[in-house]
């Protein structure tokens, strides 16, 4: 399965697709694309001898047809999945339906609680015990896609936003690949078809 991953900052989830699924189980990431030229994710991406470019937002009239382009580029490059590594835009209506095994993104907190920006401060806000990490589909919602995996830590003194990060940066690390492994394995249903409900089948 070909894995086109999007990022827009310093790429450790990428990096940790790379170090572990890349090249293995049939699973190669063929393309990683930023919206900004200086991530360094492109420079993970290129280290690693993957395929790189920046789709800058003042390249396009619009975000339509900046997502047209990078979804033209993804599809020269037989991309089937698409991973969002901390990608900070939205992505179009067209573009998530565009590559048959769907369009995935890491979340930093248990969806449903706490989507969109700065999720690790919203739940430092709301003084939750319990702090996580989400893979999901991606949908036209923010975050609001069919859940795949989640995995939880307890923090009784989990201090700044920074440090319960620096926590969930591990488990990030893990949840992704995981999920990217399952989904090659054809090992992730939607069941019934059609519906948000995920079966994983391990
Ligand atoms: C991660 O915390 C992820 O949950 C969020 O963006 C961050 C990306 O970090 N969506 P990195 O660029 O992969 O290091």
């Amino acid at each position: 399965m070909n894995v086109g991953v999007l990022a827009s900052g310093a790429g450790s989830n990428l990096q940790a697709l790379l170090d572990l699924v890349h090249g293995r189980d049939g699973i190669r990431i063929s393309a990683v694309a930023s919206d900004r030229p200086q991530a360094p994710a492109l420079e993970r991406a290129r280290q690693a001898g993957v395929e790189a470019l920046s789709f800058p937002r003042v390249d396009f009239a619009d975000r339509v047809l900046r997502d047209e382009a990078i979804a033209h580029w993804l599809h020269e490059l037989e991309v089937e999945l698409v991973v969002l590594a901390g990608y900070m835009q939205l992505l179009s209506p067209a573009f998530l339906s565009a590559f048959p095994a769907g369009v995935i993104n890491v979340h930093p907190a248990l969806l449903p609680a706490f989507p969109g920006l700065n999720a690790v401060q919203q739940a430092l806000d709301y003084d939750v015990k319990v702090f996580g990490v989400t893979v999901h589909y991606v949908d036209e919602g923010i975050d609001t896609g069919p859940v795949i995996l989640q995995r939880s830590i307890e923090l009784a003194v989990p201090g700044d936003a920074a440090a319960v990060l620096e926590r969930l940066r591990p488990l990030e690390h893990e949840l992704l690949p995981e999920a990217v492994q399952l989904i090659a394995r054809g090992a992730v249903h939607r069941d019934p078809p059609g519906s948000r409900r995920i079966r994983v089948e391990r």
